[in-house]
This record gives C-alpha cells, sequence and structure tokens, in this order.
C-alpha cells in the first residue's frame, strides 16, 4: 500500500525561497523515469523541449510539436506522485501571440496532469506570461541561453547582454511567472538575479546562487556520452553499464545460457 504524499504545489516554490530551501528539478519525458526520480524526490520534473536532444537525436529542440510534447507530458506527469510537473510549450507554440499561447498550454494542462508550463524569453515574452496567468496557467519562465533561438547566433549562445537577462528574469517575473530558469550565464549575474527576483531561481549551467537547479537527466546520468558540457555533474555512467550489460544478454543468448531453468514456465 503506497504512503500519502503531499504532493508540490506552486505556493511551495515562494515559500521555498523564503525559507531558503533549494528546488531540485531534473527533466523526464516517461513514465517509469517519471516514477523513479518522483520516488527518489527531486522537487520538479521538467518534460523538456529537450525532448528533441535527449530523446529524439536531433541536434536541437526546433522539431519537438505540441502534439510530442502533449504525448510525453501525459506520461510523465502520470507517474509523479509528489513532485510538481511542468512542460515546455515547444518552438512555435506561443511566439507567434499570446492567443497561441493560451491554446497550446491549455492543450497541456486539459490533456495532462502538468500544473505548469514553462517558456522562454523574459521581456518580449511578458504580454504571454501575463495572459496565461490571468487563464489560471502557471509560468515558469526562461532566460539567459535560449535554445529555442539557436538559429539567431548560428550555435548555442547566450543572445542577450547580462543588463538585458536581468531585466528579462524581472519582466518574467513581473508578468506572474512562478519560478524562473536562467540558463548559462555567469554566476555572479545569477546571484544578482536570485537575490532580486521574489521567485526562485532554478539555475543550469547558472552557477551555485540560484534558488534551485536543474539537469537533463539523460547528461546526470550519462546516457549521452558524446555530449559533456562544463555544468552537467555525471552522478552515474549509465552507457557503459548498459551496454556491458547488453552485451552479456547478447552472450548469454548465442551461448545457451539464457533462458535457464528458473526462467521458464514447466
Ligand atoms: O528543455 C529543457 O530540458 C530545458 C532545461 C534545459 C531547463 O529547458
Amino acid at each position: 500500500m503506497p504512503t500519502e504524499v503531499r504532493p508540490v504545489t506552486i505556493p511551495d516554490f515562494a515559500a521555498w525561497k523564503a525559507q531558503r530551501r533549494r528546488i531540485s528539478m531534473l527533466t523526464a519525458y516517461d513514465f517509469p523515469t517519471a516514477r523513479l526520480l518522483d520516488e527518489a524526490g527531486v522537487d520538479c520534473l521538467l518534460v523538456g523541449d529537450s525532448l528533441g536532444t535527449a530523446v529524439q537525436g536531433w541536434e536541437t529542440t526546433l522539431k519537438v510539436t505540441l502534439d510530442q510534447m502533449v504525448y510525453h507530458a501525459e506520461m510523465a506527469a502520470r507517474a509523479a506522485r509528489r513532485a510538481l510537473v511542468v512542460a515546455d510549450l515547444p518552438f512555435m507554440s506561443y511566439q507567434v501571440s499570446p492567443r497561441q499561447a493560451l491554446r497550446s498550454a491549455g492543450r497541456i494542462l486539459k490533456e495532462t496532469h502538468c500544473q505548469a508550463v514553462k517558456l522562454e524569453g523574459g521581456t518580449r515574452m511578458a504580454p504571454t506570461i501575463r495572459a496565461l496567468v490571468d487563464a489560471g496557467i502557471p509560468v515558469m519562465g526562461h532566460v539567459g541561453l535560449q535554445p529555442q533561438a539557436v538559429r539567431t547566433l548560428g550555435g548555442y549562445k547566450v543572445q542577450r547582454s547580462g543588463e538585458e537577462i536581468l531585466a528579462d528574469a524581472h519582466a518574467a517575473a513581473a508578468a506572474g511567472a512562478f519560478a524562473v530558469v536562467i540558463e548559462c550565464i555567469p554566476s555572479s549575474l545569477a546571484a544578482r538575479i536570485t537575490k532580486q527576483l521574489t521567485v526562485p531561481t532554478i539555475g543550469i549551467g547558472a552557477g551555485p546562487h540560484c534558488d534551485g537547479q536543474v539537469l537533463v537527466v539523460h547528461d546526470m546520468l550519462g546516457l549521452i556520452e558524446q555530449f559533456r558540457p562544463k555544468f552537467v555533474r555525471r552522478y552515474v555512467e549509465l552507457g557503459p553499464q548498459i551496454r556491458t550489460a547488453v552485451a552479456a544478454y547478447v552472450a548469454d543468448v548465442a551461448e545457451g545460457r539464457f533462458p535457464g531453468e528458473t526462467e521458464s514456465f514447466r
């Protein structure tokens, strides 16, 4: 019989900031992984559009569709018993207008158990964040490096100056975002933003002074071996472990050692 757990809520984020309790967040894209991360105590699961790079094998997140996000968000959010689950709005599902964003985010909240959406952009996206929040859709902002703008500078580079990023974070929070992801910026700037904002900052490649941290789960588990950015800590090297396990299975099948008596029906 599973024990009762109190699910994380949006107001917890503000309370945790006030208490200086750090927030842990990881990406998840499917039921079994989300279940494991939730059971391990992660506070927030992000069904990120990193789906495109981590799961689908693309070089960018641009190809991910809203239908695909709904499909994965439905599975991941259904698995979470405690963690708050946030889904990314993918490229071109919200940039056209606040109206388009409302439709897209509405689908996420109606067709999955996600409690919030995340979108990239600060000052420029403030009217969209406001429209979503006014409609009862909690929004997590995302400033600093914005992967959906990868084509603008021809690579994964921070598109805005430090002062612009600070203004973006303020704009997202003022428009009603309950938390703001800050990606790949100097620790000192992240510390400044974290000090000034009343909502939590969740850093990725933004140093230790943020209110929380997020990583792509495939990166921290060592499932994508070719990609090892400076800001990722590998907590386990699953790549080699999976290869060793599968090679043992292949050899057992080839040699007739699998299945054995105990793995067979009488
Ligand atoms: O899509 C994603 O995984 C993200 C994180 C990198 C914050 O946006």
